[in-house]
């Protein structure tokens, strides 16, 4: 009664008529405590004939106020609403009461009405907020997935199978002069970046943070310190919304795309990614149960083999697109550049790995030599034998991985996957093979969130438990 008395002076509730709500069939109460002290307490009507509830009170003392109870009062009424069956809430709060309104407005509630000297003696208006619960219910979670592994802030938001939103910051200019990732400057632009991604996102998803059921981040592979970032964000987020986190595996994620763009995942598929960051093959029989590490690179990536091989040509960062380029006017068999990894004393141990740091060295080899004779090399022929040599390997051994595991189908995914070279010999052979061959659009190739909430919410639907919230990042892989 003190707290009601503080809250609303004149419009206070009489111990009697607290007591007959509380003692009420139709009303709900929930009250917040510290120690034996009640600090708050909220109250929710819905009678059996409505199918709307109405938010009675809400009263916080004072000493408590701005510490987020007011807001876990409401959390716990719109829960009780949900339970009981009710379609929408509706409210009234004091005109000029501006901190009530904006918290209920940041958990979904619109205003619909205004009623003219409501709140007596006073005088002042009552606005009337309505929160319409089957927006944000429908069958399909909403997931929030977040992923930093490496250059890109990437968050998406999908619905079931539905892509809703998928923004992407990239810190790949700030790499550009020392010709590759730099793990702390990724780290530190992840943290710059979230926070407007992750507006954006929402504004792109047409939905407030409130709507979203879980939250998925990728917590491994990829660098350390840039994984960390998003880790954290995503358990602040999962803390605050009282919301499932999910840590998700970026690889996996990869595959997740095609359910976006397909409405299901065909399985068995093999996958190949290919990105600065990884160069793997996986057979995903099942992607929450049963995916198995085929192989994978056992030095640089495909796309880091770009990027270094540009450098020795003296071609700009990131690699891939300026070889790419340059290899237009080439000839592919100019130079005989070495297959890493595909002799056949190497089909026992490393079938389905990949090794690049042999070709690079044979390109800058090529180059030295040329050099030292005096001799201009052709850029356009090197970049065009060496795309030449990444690509046949890739495509070979992919292909390969499908006819020897009886898998009709491969996915490409990874930011290599942008090399016209790539998509032209891969196309030919799975047709050859008859392998049918996915190729995501391509903002969906490279890093980005889409993909990770496109897995969350998979193991969302199929109820996988939920991750506590001390789990860590690994930069490596253990399937
Ligand atoms: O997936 P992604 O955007 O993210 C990281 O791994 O960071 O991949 C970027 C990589 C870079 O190494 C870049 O050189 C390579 O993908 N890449 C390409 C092409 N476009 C980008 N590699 C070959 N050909 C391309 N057209
Ligand atoms: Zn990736």
């Amino acid at each position: 009664m003190q707290i009601e008395k503080a809250c609303f002076g004149n419009d206070a509730w009489s111990k009697s008529n607290m007591k007959s709500e509380l003692v009420a069939p139709h009303t709900t109460y929930v009250v917040a405590e510290q120690g034996d002290e009640v600090i708050g307490y909220a109250g929710l009507s819905k009678l059996a004939t409505s199918t709307s509830s109405d938010i009675q009170t809400i009263a916080v003392s004072d000493s408590h106020r701005g510490s987020g109870i007011g807001r876990a009062l409401m959390q716990s009424l719109l829960e009780f609403a949900r339970e009981q069956g009710a379609k929408d809430v509706l409210l009234e709060v004091r005109e000029d009461k501006p901190t009530p309104q904006a918290l209920y407005g940041s958990l979904g509630f619109v205003a619909i009405d205004r009623r003219e000297n409501y709140y007596q003696p006073d005088g002042v208006a009552a606005i009337v907020m309505r929160l319409d619960l089957e927006l944000g219910t429908s069958s399909a979670p909403i997931v929030l997935g977040i992923e930093t592994s490496c250059d890109e802030t990437g968050i998406g938001i999908v619905q079931g199978n539905k892509l809703l939103a998928n923004v992407i910051s990239s810190s790949m200019d700030q790499h550009a002069r020392f010709g590759g990732v730099v793990p702390e400057i990724a780290a530190r632009a992840h943290l710059e970046a979230l926070d407007s991604v992750l507006t954006q996102a929402l504004k792109d998803a047409n939905i407030s943070i409130y709507d979203v059921d879980a939250v998925a981040v990728t917590n491994g592979p990829g660098l350390a310190g840039a994984l960390m970032v998003g880790v954290g964000a995503a358990k602040a987020l999962a803390v605050a919304l009282n919301k499932p986190i999910y840590a998700v595996n970026h690889l996996v994620a990869h595959v997740a795309v095609d359910i976006l763009e397909r409405g299901k995942l065909e399985t068995p598929t093999v996958a190949l990614l290919v990105s600065g960051g990884h160069t793997s093959l996986l057979l995903v029989r099942d992607i929450l149960n049963d995916v198995e590490l085929l192989g994978e690179t056992v030095d640089d990536a495909a796309g880091e083999a770009f990027d270094k091989v540009a450098r020795v040509l003296g071609l700009a960062y990131p690699g891939g697109p300026e070889i790419d380029k340059a290899a237009k006017q080439g000839d592919p068999k100019a130079i005989k550049f070495p297959r890493g990894l595909s002799l056949p004393k190497d089909m026992d141990q490393n079938r389905y790995n990949f090794s690049f740091s042999g070709l690079k060295t044979a390109v800058a080899r090529h180059v030295e030599r040329a050099e030292l004779q005096g001799e201009t090399i052709s850029v356009p022929d090197v970049a065009a034998s060496f795309r030449e040599a990444v690509v046949d390997v890739l495509v070979t051994k992919a292909v390969n991985a499908c006819l020897e595991n009886n898998v009709p189908r491969l996915i490409l995914g990874g930011g290599v996957v942008a090399n016209a070279r790539l998509r032209e010999v891969a196309a030919a052979r799975c047709e050859e093979a008859g392998i049918e061959l996915r190729i995501p659009a391509f903002s969906l190739c490279t890093d980005n969130g889409a993909m990770i909430a496109s897995l969350g919410a998979q193991m969302v639907m199929t109820g996988v438990k939920p991750n506590n919230l001390d789990f860590g990042v690994y930069s490596t892989i253990a399937f």
